[in-house]
């Protein structure tokens, strides 16, 4: 390998064509769950593809699905002549697809509803993104639509497609398993350095993300081992829009790093630069959409990015309250039911109003001057932009950390019974205090810039 050799990596760009339709009642009624900037694609997107043209060294760009909104013909189209102008300043491009970008049945927004529009079926993907990695690879596995390239001297990317069955298998079965072996294998014999991209996280982004539906490849936890003690030692992810690196060490004391990136066009907005500065280092850095051609109401990019993110909780909050069946389906995994629907809406109502200097009270804990007034539910929605940006900042010895860890010793009897009847299931729920500590402050290494060091 020529070192130092880099890459950028974007994720999630979910481009959709506006001239299908992204305006009116409906679609602003959409917006308001939504993180993704859904009309701002093509903007915010042109606006990346520039930082990524004006840096003159990277010659790489890795896209791990999710392209387009979902499965608009006219989108891929449009994001195609995108790409092209990419290549133009030089890059070479690979790009796996994923769920969002193949779909019979697409709809773009017109006045009161969601019209049809033309779709595009997962084959068609193939001939559409021919110059994006699948016509000059090594190796291409027909079945599952996975493929490795030689994308620098001595350097290998195994594009891992991970659709699966297409319903409730995201994942690599037996088979495809058997073919990723072969490829690593292969990259050994060559000498060549390697990773793998592919769109769902391979290890959950945060301990939650083990429990909700959808937000991990399907037996995440045997398959990143295995991958592992293969030799496979960093995964390039996306699909959760989070910014995240998280690690497993098997027993046999391999290491598998899982850097997820979070989507281009909602907060974080994030734009990831890898370099390995030899074959063990590798640097990565992350940074945001500065600014993008938009009638933003006077805000920046960033402020841009933040309102829309934190609209989408404060909805999400509010419907615990309206509509706590709605919400629990949206959390729970595919196929289970929704429960505790009478807890849900206790605490969403109890969120509108209550401040934190009030529950102090209620608890008899003392809260600081300056945390008093503010409201459970705003907390409750940086702590969940906090997880996706990445980093989240209250690790112990913070204020938020310790009234929070204050908070949960009042509720100690029922914290018990809930840590008995949830443990059992989700191991993570048996030491509830622990879990929640590692959803509001960040452990092990930083999300967003880092230096791994590889075996
Ligand atoms: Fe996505
Ligand atoms: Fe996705």
């Amino acid at each position: 390998m020529k070192t130092p050799f880099s890459f950028f990596l974007i994720t999630d760009t979910h481009y959709f064509e506006n001239s299908l339709g992204a305006e009116g009642p409906e679609y602003d009624r959409f917006n308001l769950t939504e993180q993704k900037c859904l009309a701002e694609t093509g903007s915010i997107i042109d606006s990346a593809f520039d930082t990524l043209c004006a840096d003159k060294e990277v010659q790489t760009v890795l896209i791990p699905g999710d392209l387009i909104f979902d499965g608009e013909k006219e989108s891929h189209l449009g994001f195609i002549k995108k790409l092209e102008k990419l290549t133009a300043c030089g890059k070479r491009i690979y790009v796996t697809t994923a769920g969002h970008d193949y779909n019979d049945n697409p709809r773009a927004f017109k006045g009161e509803e969601r019209i049809p529009v033309e779709g595009t079926s997962r084959e068609e993907l193939l001939t559409l993104y021919k110059d994006y990695g699948y016509s000059d690879c090594l190796a291409f596995n027909e079945r599952t639509y996975s493929y490795a390239a030689s994308i620098a001297d001595g350097v290998r990317l195994l594009a891992l497609n991970c659709d699966g069955d297409g319903k409730h298998f995201h994942g690599f079965d037996e088979e495809h398993l058997k073919w990723i072996k072969e490829q690593i294998d292969s990259a050994k014999a060559a000498g060549d350095i390697f990773f793998a991209m592919t769109h769902y996280p391979v290890l959950p982004g945060s301990p939650v993300m083990s429990m909700v539906g959808d937000a991990v490849i399907s037996n995440w936890r045997e398959t990143a081992e295995t991958l592992a003690d293969w030799g496979l030692q960093l995964v390039f992810t996306g699909h959760m829009h989070m910014q995240s690196v998280n690690s497993i060490t098997t027993a046999k004391g391999n290491t598998l790093w899982d850097v997820c990136t979070g989507s281009l066009v909602g907060c974080p907005a994030s734009i990831r630069k890898v370099t390995f500065s030899d074959e063990k280092k590798v640097k990565i850095e992350s940074s945001r959409i500065e600014e993008f051609d938009w009638d933003k109401n006077g805000m920046t990019a960033d402020e841009y990015f933040t309102w829309r993110f934190e609209r989408m909780i404060r909805t999400t909050i509010d419907s615990m309250a309206e509509n706590p069946e709605a919400f629990a389906r949206k959390i729970a995994k595919k196929g289970s039911k929704s429960k505790n629907l009478g807890l849900i809406k206790f605490a969403g109502n109890t969120m509108q109003t209550l401040t934190l200097g009030k529950l102090g009270r209620l608890l008899f804990i003392k809260v600081p001057s300056d945390l008093k007034g503010v409201l459970v539910k705003d907390l409750g929605v940086e702590l969940v932009r906090n997880m996706f940006e990445g980093d989240a900042p209250y690790i112990p010895g913070t204020p938020v950390h310790s009234l929070i860890m204050k908070a949960l010793k009042r509720f100690r009897p029922v914290i018990s019974t809930l840590e008995k009847k949830l443990g059992e299931k989700n191991p993570e729920l048996s030491d509830i205090p622990a879990f929640v500590s590692s959803l509001i402050g960040n452990s092990g290494v930083p999300d967003n810039n880092l230096e791994l060091t590889l075996n």
